[in-house]
């Protein structure tokens, strides 16, 4: 059930991984600020995200997001009525980092702090501005990021299915790895996509996996083999992968794969569920070619389709706002003993 309207402005805080996120929004869908520190230049030189340093960057810079957040949103810490925090899944070091902080908070405040999950934040981050009351339930939820790839039926706010999901690699995972071994660095997707534009996306054709666990489950893994034994052969000249067209019909190949691979099961989804919309989230989602064919697809079927925008997609506090607000209208406050799960179901 859910309550009077009296957590009217929250903080949510995301240290999940590599960006840390703090947001104010009020009347649990009006977003007052959303600030996000990325650390891409900190794990560049690495070629991926190192844990420790992540977890380091999250504890000299949460401080100062938070109070950004709450300057950019014109209010003090006396306002704040309640705190989101993501405490899974992601990195252990950084979720603790943030559950700390908020605990802190929370008690130095008194006001209550909520548990959120990070795919729930971003599976509700299209609806970041949305009063619950016009949220298009039931709807397909599709979270692509750089570490998940599934498909939800989302019938409530309390009730989430899981439809299908990736056996192996997430899709961003699978554009970071290949951008990796064609040296593109850290992260490979935002590249990779400006690139593959420039690409014939029918240079090279990949067998798509079939995943004994259902037709709605897909794997990334036997693409991203293909593409280095294709590199392995030798013929392909890498030195400088941004300017050679044959690479960039390679990264536009892999890309129409890999996009096409989750259109599919969008479009097999909605076959079989009468919802009333699609609803595609996470960090892939910034991707022009997956939101052009996202668009497509809903048009021709006549569905109605919500992507958020780039700064929705990746990771941020907003969304770990929303999700939280809606579950202190419900009551759903969590204790002192609160942990933190690298890796937890959704449900
Ligand atoms: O949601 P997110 O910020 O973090 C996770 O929760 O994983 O997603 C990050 C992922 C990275 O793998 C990154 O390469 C990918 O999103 N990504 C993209 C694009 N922008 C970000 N992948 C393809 N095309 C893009 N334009
Ligand atoms: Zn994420």
């Amino acid at each position: 059930m859910v309550q009077a309207l009296s957590h009217k402005l929250i903080l949510g805080i995301d240290t999940s991984c590599d960006e840390t996120s703090a947001a104010v929004l009020k009347d649990a869908h009006v977003l007052l600020s959303n600030i996000i520190s990325s650390q891409i230049k900190i794990h560049q030189p690495h070629g991926g995200v190192v844990p420790e340093l992540a977890s380091r960057a999250h504890c000299e810079n949460i401080q100062r997001i938070i109070k950004e957040a709450l300057n950019q949103a014109s209010v003090s810490f006396e306002d704040l009525t309640g705190i989101a925090i993501t405490t899974s899944p992601g990195l252990i070091g950084c979720l603790l980092v943030g559950l700390s902080v908020a605990k802190s908070l929370a008690y130095a405040r008194q006001i209550p702090f909520t548990e959120v999950h990070h795919l729930k934040g971003h599976l509700f981050s299209p609806f970041v501005g949305t009063p619950e009351n016009e949220i298009p339930y039931p709807f397909i939820g599709v979270v692509v990021s750089g570490g998940h790839t599934a498909l939800y039926l989302v019938k409530s706010f309390e009730s989430i299915e899981l439809l299908g999901q990736t056996v192996d690699d997430a899709c961003g995972e699978a554009y970071d790895k290949v951008a990796k071994v064609l040296g593109l660095g850290y992260p490979g997707g935002p590249l990779m996509d400006k690139l593959a534009q420039k690409g014939n996306p029918k240079a090279h054709r990949f067998t798509r996996a079939r995943v004994k666990r259902g037709p709605l489950f897909l794997s990334y893994s036997g693409l991203k083999t293909a593409i280095g034994q294709i590199l392995q052969k030798g013929d392909m000249d890498t030195s400088n992968p941004s300017t050679n067209p044959e690479v960039i019909d390679l990264i536009a190949s892999f890309q129409w794969e890999a996009i096409e691979a989750i259109i599919d099961k969008i479009e097999l989804t909605l076959q079989n569920n009468r919802v009333n919309a699609v609803v595609v989230s996470g960090g892939v989602a910034c991707n022009s070619y997956l939101r052009q064919r996202v668009k497509e697809l809903s048009e021709s079927l006549g569905i109605k389709y919500l992507i958020p925008p780039p700064v929705l997609c990746t990771d941020n506090g907003a969304m770990i706002a929303y999700v939280g607000a809606q579950q202190l209208l419900r009551g759903q406050k969590s204790n002192w003993d609160a942990n933190a799960h690298a890796s937890k179901p959704l449900f």
